[in-house]
């Protein structure tokens, strides 16, 4: 196991009606700036929840974050940070306004010129203006870690950020807030918070039993319970363990002490860029071409997976690694996400070589946990995706 350390401030405030325990965690006299997407907290009862709640708090509101939160809308609620002199943050919504929120942290205390270098720079953030978060849709993790993805349609780019100041101060965690989630998004939660597993744990071992079979568990804990929430999000035995999957799978701790790849997700965030793709759906498409181009460098963790997580049990280790991948694979289409680019697009072509050329531009010349896929790798792994 490498040597790691491992802080999560984020105070998780998880069950049934906890909505309403906001008051007791925003500061006295904070002037509040509430942040929502596009609309849905106004028709599923979570909006009032939140406004009881905060009856007796000065807040002002901004509403409109779109799904893949963007630069353009942000600067608009950063103008409203600084006109009323908002000193604390509070996010009401899935990853998108998590993140946005991050976003308007980092770039509230930000002294440069302009809040784009936060991300174009990659710039770390100490301390952030302080947030909170009301999660409606469970599926990125963003409400208990530190980072945030960030696009501007403007330049088709979609970048990530983050530093140990843009953690969420508490995260409310009510499961109860699914039923009204359309099944295309409980599907993409499912599919993300499994991808993130498997970014932090498909790589090679290293000898972490525990992270392995924390790894494990959710993977396992998402495959029971993806059916039952499609079928009926109001199963609340299922709501529960689906959510705190989600939040498991990216507060940081399966990644102690083990290699990660995040190369799909680096891939897939272009997808979404180029194409306005589903996060959760681009991970879909790029997922069985990274392993099955990845083969050999991981096969040992492949087969691990194959027999633990889909309990194969018949082949040689390479029939059951490979297995492993088409299970994947199906499993996604099981869950009505289509794994191939041309399902969602006819003007793909060129889209290998577009993507490898932005990640040399970028210097991004050695990804994945050997520090060893070069843009030339990235253009095939994603023509073996359309
Ligand atoms: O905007 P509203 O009207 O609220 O509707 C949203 C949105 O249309 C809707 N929704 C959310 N909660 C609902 C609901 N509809 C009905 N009932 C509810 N309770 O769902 C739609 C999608 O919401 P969004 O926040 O975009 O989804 P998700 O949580 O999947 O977030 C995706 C974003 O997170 C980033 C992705 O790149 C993408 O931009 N990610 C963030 C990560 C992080 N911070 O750690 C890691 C991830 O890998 C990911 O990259
Ligand atoms: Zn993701």
């Amino acid at each position: 196991m490498n040597n790691f350390e491992f802080k999560n401030p984020t105070k998780i405030i998880f069950g049934k009606d906890t909505i309403q325990k906001l008051k007791e965690e925003i500061p006295a006299n904070a002037k509040v700036l509430l942040l929502y997407g596009g609309g849905s907290i106004k028709k599923n009862g979570i909006y009032e929840q939140v406004k009881s709640a905060l009856s007796d708090v000065d807040v002002v509101e901004f509403g409109g974050i779109p799904a893949n939160p963007e630069y353009a809308k942000l600067l608009e609620a950063l103008k409203v940070i600084k006109q009323e002199e908002i000193t604390y943050l509070l996010a009401v919504g899935g990853g998108s306004v998590i993140d946005g929120t991050k976003f308007l942290s980092a770039a509230a205390v930000y002294k440069g010129e302009t809040p784009w270098d936060i991300l174009a720079n990659n710039i770390r953030t100490e301390t952030g203006m302080p947030f909170g978060t009301v999660l409606t849709l469970p599926a990125t993790g963003s409400e208990m870690n530190s980072g945030a993805v960030i696009t501007r349609d403007e330049i088709k780019e979609k970048l990530a950020m983050g530093g140990p100041g843009l953690f969420p101060q508490f995260s409310i965690l009510d499961p109860q807030v699914i039923v009204s989630i359309p099944k295309r998004q409980l599907a993409n939660g499912i599919a993300d918070a499994f991808t993130h597993v498997l970014e932090q744990y498909m790589t090679y071992p290293i000898g972490a039993m525990l992270q392995d079979r924390f790894a494990e568990s959710i993977l396992q804990t998402l495959i029971k319970v993806a059916p039952k929430v499609l079928k009926d999000p109001t199963n609340y035995k299922a709501a529960s363990n689906f959510m705190w999957s989600c939040t498991m799978a990216l507060n940081g701790l399966i990644q102690k002490g083990v290699p990660t790849d995040w190369a799909i997700h680096a891939m897939g965030h272009e997808l979404t860029a180029l194409f306005g793709i589903d996060h959760a759906r681009t991970l879909a498409i790029i997922t069985p071409s990274h392993y099955k181009y990845n083969f050999d460098a991981k096969k040992q963790k492949l087969a691990q997976y194959a027999e633990r997580v889909w309990k194969i049990k018949k082949g040689s280790k390479n029939d059951k690694a490979f297995d492993a991948i088409e299970k994947t694979e199906k499993f996604f289409q099981e869950l009505g996400i289509d794994t191939k680019l041309s399902d969602y697009t006819d003007d793909y072509e060129g889209t290998a070589e577009k993507i490898a050329k932005r990640f040399t531009d970028r210097g991004w010349v050695a990804l994945g946990e050997h520090k060893d896929l070069s843009p030339d790798k990235v253009e095939k792994i994603v023509k073996m995706a359309y």
